[in-house]
Order: structure tokens, then C-alpha cells, then sequence
């Protein structure tokens, strides 16, 4: 078990880099396995669901190097072997592993998808598309057993624009025959980073990141290369503890476009922003006002940041109103907040949150990945220590955070227990 100890109130000045996309790169290795061909990708996190997704593919008898950010990946030995639970339980993003091994072996089978229990989390989406696109789906106690014979290209709509859904039909289509049409597609921007990724492949894909996708059915796929783009979360979670403890406090290799709402937010909270080029720039002002949070779809706030938003809203001078669209659990942090001095209602997927309260130390739990940055930044700025456990759910999605910290002035230790 690990957990992360923190003295909190330090000032922070000077540059946190950020890393790859998580949410592009857990796509992009199981997207591999469309091509025999070699891949390279780049820019990549060294995160613990990067680390599940390299074992999975060896699994699966790939070979895979990863050195300096740059994996390669050499899939001209893959046996479509049953994916064990011991993986697929961990990651959510195993749920790619369909789209991919079906598209390609046409037969996959695994475990239920894991990852951050932060509501009721269905597949449907994936299941019905791809059976419509001819799959035969078996749905056991443990897992899925699917067999398609061959892929048959059609219109796909969703009542949701879901990111997970979006990718994993546009994987599948990829050597599907004829044409696929995904219409309500999620525009999220790691979803044209893998449709940049399937392209240099050789696949016929166009509209990725907007709401119609069109893939035009492709025989075979080559080799394939692509830079993963920075991690829009991570820059935003920087900028939210740059906002509350920064002084010229610098997040570089960022694509500001990706996050305009969350500057949009801060801005409007008081927060001095200069953006220039992939340099974002964030100092704390002296009070700062009270802002109301939506989470929604791309371009709309993001629900991955709306937790470390909500410790940020403590520090408002007021009343701000907190609400979550996308998923029914995402406020169980709320009461860790409240443990630490916050003044938080919360009712369902909506918290009023009052403010300025003056947060202390306490021993705390990061009950998921977002949650566990929310409490990394509570912890950040309470008056003397905080302990979080569970830890681990942040280290899937950050990459070297305590060090990236403690390089601009935090004072966080990382124990492992
Ligand atoms: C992805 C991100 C996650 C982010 C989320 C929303 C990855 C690996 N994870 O998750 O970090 O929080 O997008 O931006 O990219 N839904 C269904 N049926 C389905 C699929 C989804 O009802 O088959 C619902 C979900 O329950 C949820 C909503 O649609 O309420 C959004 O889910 P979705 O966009 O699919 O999220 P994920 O792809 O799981």
C-alpha cells in the first residue's frame, strides 16, 4: 500500500512539464494490435496503466520495448489468447482489447473492464455497436467471448457521446468491410490523436474530433507512428495548484485549446493566466471569487478535473455551485474535504460549496484517480500534514507528480508501505 504525506502551504515557482495523454495512450497500445506491421509511439507516460497495458500485450505475444518515452511495439507474433482477469479487471481501458482483437483475429475474449469505480460504468454502447456490426457476444459470470466473421461496416448512433464507445467502434471499423458511419461521436481530442495514429497505419478515417466520424473499411494495415498529445488533465490539475500556491508558476507543453474551460473558470475566478504558445502561465491573486463548475462533454469542462476543481472552490470567496453530468459518483470526495474544514453540501451529483474555508491536515483517502488529486491539492494547501492512502489510483494517471512537485517547491513524500 502507498501513501502520499504532505506539509502543506509551501509556495510553489518554476516549470512542471507535462506528460502524455493517459486517455490517448491506454487507445493507442491496444489500437497496435489492428497491424502486424511495427509501431512506434512517442511522448509516452510512464504511468502504472501504461505498465498493465505493456504486460497485456506481452500476454498476448507482442514485443514491446519501452525506453525514453518511446514505446515500439512489434505484433508480428500475436496468438489471440483470452486476456486474464488479473489485467483486464485493473484498467478500464481494456475494453479497446475488444474492438482491436476482434477487428483483426475476429475472437476475443476477457474480464470485465476495471478501473475507477465512479458509477454504474456500462459497456452497452461498445456491445451493441459491435454486434450490429455482426459480432456474436457471450456474455458469461467473468467475461465476454466474442466471435465476428469479419467486421460489416454500417452507421453507428449514440444516445451519448461516449469517449470509450466513439474509440473502440472507430478501432473496429478500421478493417471492417465498407463503410462506418459514427454519428454522435465524442470529440474529445485523444480520439483524433488515435485516428491520427490508425492513419499513419493506413486507415481511411475522417471527422475524428468532430461528431460525425466516417472509416472507411481498409484490408490490411503497415507500420504506424504517432506523438501522444500532453495530458490536458494533468495541465489542468498544474494550473488548478499553480492558481492556489503559484507565483509565476509555469506549465509547459501544454495545447491550451484543450483546456479553454477550465482557463475560461479560473480566469473568471480572479486568476491571472498569460498564455504563450505551449507555455501557460498562472500566479495566485490575492482573494479569488467564486466560480459555478458544469461538467460536461468536450468542449465542456471535463469531468476528469471537475474533483480538483472542487477543492479549488473552497478557496472561493462565496458560494460556488458544483455539478457533475457524466457520472452519478463523482462527489465521494466531498466528505474527505469536509473532514479537512471545507463547507460542502452535497446533494446526488451537485455540491454547494462555501467559501474561503481553511483547510487542515488530515489522513485522508483517495477513493479514485480524480478523487486522489482532488486531495493532493486540498492537501497542498491545508495548514500542516496530510496523509492520503490509496494512492495508488493517482500514480495510474499522473506520471512522477511528487517529483514534478517538489521540483517547484512542495514538500510531499511518496511511502511505501
Ligand atoms: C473516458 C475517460 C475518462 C473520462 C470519461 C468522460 C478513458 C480511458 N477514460 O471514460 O477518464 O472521465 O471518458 O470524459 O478515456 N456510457 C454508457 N454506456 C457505454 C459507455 C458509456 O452508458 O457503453 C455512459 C457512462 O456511464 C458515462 C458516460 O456514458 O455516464 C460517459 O462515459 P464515457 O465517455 O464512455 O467514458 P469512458 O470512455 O469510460
Amino acid at each position: 500500500m502507498k501513501k502520499l504525506v504532505i506539509e502543506g502551504k509551501r509556495d510553489l515557482k518554476g516549470e512542471v512539464h507535462i506528460s502524455g495523454a493517459k486517455n490517448s495512450v491506454v487507445a493507442l497500445i491496444p489500437a497496435t494490435i489492428l497491424t502486424r506491421g511495427k509501431c512506434i509511439i512517442r511522448n509516452v507516460p510512464d504511468i502504472s496503466d501504461v505498465r498493465m497495458l505493456i504486460s497485456m500485450m506481452r500476454e498476448l505475444g507482442s514485443v514491446v520495448t519501452f525506453e525514453n518515452e518511446i514505446l515500439t511495439i512489434d505484433n508480428s507474433n500475436v496468438n489471440p489468447t483470452c486476456i486474464s482477469e488479473e489485467y483486464a479487471s485493473k484498467i478500464r481501458a481494456s475494453y479497446y482489447f475488444m474492438g482491436s482483437l476482434l477487428g483483426r483475429y475476429h475472437h476475443a475474449e476477457m474480464s470485465f473492464p476495471g478501473g475507477c469505480v465512479i458509477g454504474s460504468r456500462p459497456i452497452d454502447f461498445h456491445i451493441n455497436s459491435f454486434k450490429k456490426m455482426g459480432a456474436k457476444i457471450e456474455e458469461k459470470f467473468d467475461g465476454f467471448i466474442m466471435n465476428v466473421d469479419g467486421f460489416k461496416g454500417i452507421d453507428i448512433f449514440f444516445d451519448f457521446p461516449s469517449v470509450g464507445a466513439t474509440v473502440n467502434v472507430m478501432i473496429a471499423a478500421v478493417l471492417a468491410k465498407g463503410t462506418t458511419r459514427i454519428v454522435n461521436a465524442a470529440r474529445e481530442p485523444e480520439i483524433e490523436n488515435v485516428a491520427d495514429f490508425l492513419i499513419s497505419m493506413g486507415a481511411k478515417i475522417t471527422g475524428a474530433g468532430s461528431g460525425t466520424i466516417i472509416i472507411e473499411g481498409v484490408e490490411n494495415l503497415g507500420d504506424g507512428e504517432i506523438d501522444v498529445i500532453p495530458d490536458r488533465i494533468e495541465a489542468g490539475t498544474y494550473l488548478i495548484i499553480g492558481s492556489l500556491l503559484g507565483t509565476d508558476f509555469k506549465v509547459t507543453g501544454v495545447i491550451e485549446e484543450h483546456i479553454t474551460s477550465l482557463i475560461s473558470k479560473l480566469k473568471d475566478a480572479g486568476v491571472s493566466i498569460d498564455v504563450n504558445g505551449s507555455t501557460i502561465k498562472v500566479s495566485k491573486p490575492d482573494r479569488l471569487k467564486p466560480v459555478n463548475i458544469k461538467t460536461t462533454v468536450y468542449p465542456g469542462f471535463p469531468t476528469d478535473l471537475g474533483q480538483p476543481m472542487s477543492t479549488f472552490l473552497t478557496q472561493c470567496e462565496g458560494e460556488s455551485l458544483f455539478e457533475e453530468t457524466i457520472y452519478e459518483n463523482r462527489l465521494r470526495h466531498i466528505p474527505h474535504l469536509n473532514n479537512m474544514g471545507a463547507d460542502i453540501k452535497a446533494f446526488d451529483k451537485t455540491a454547494i460549496i462555501k467559501g474561503k474555508t481553511d483547510l487542515v491536515g488530515r489522513k485522508v483517502k483517495a477513493t479514485d484517480l480524480r478523487a486522489g488529486a482532488s486531495m493532493l491539492v486540498a492537501g497542498m494547501i491545508a495548514d500542516g500534514t496530510t496523509t492520503i492512502y490509496n494512492i495508488e489510483h493517482l500514480l495510474r494517471g499522473y506520471e512522477r507528480i511528487v517529483s514534478k512537485l517538489n521540483n517547484v517547491g512542495a514538500n510531499i513524500k511518496l511511502i511505501d508501505e
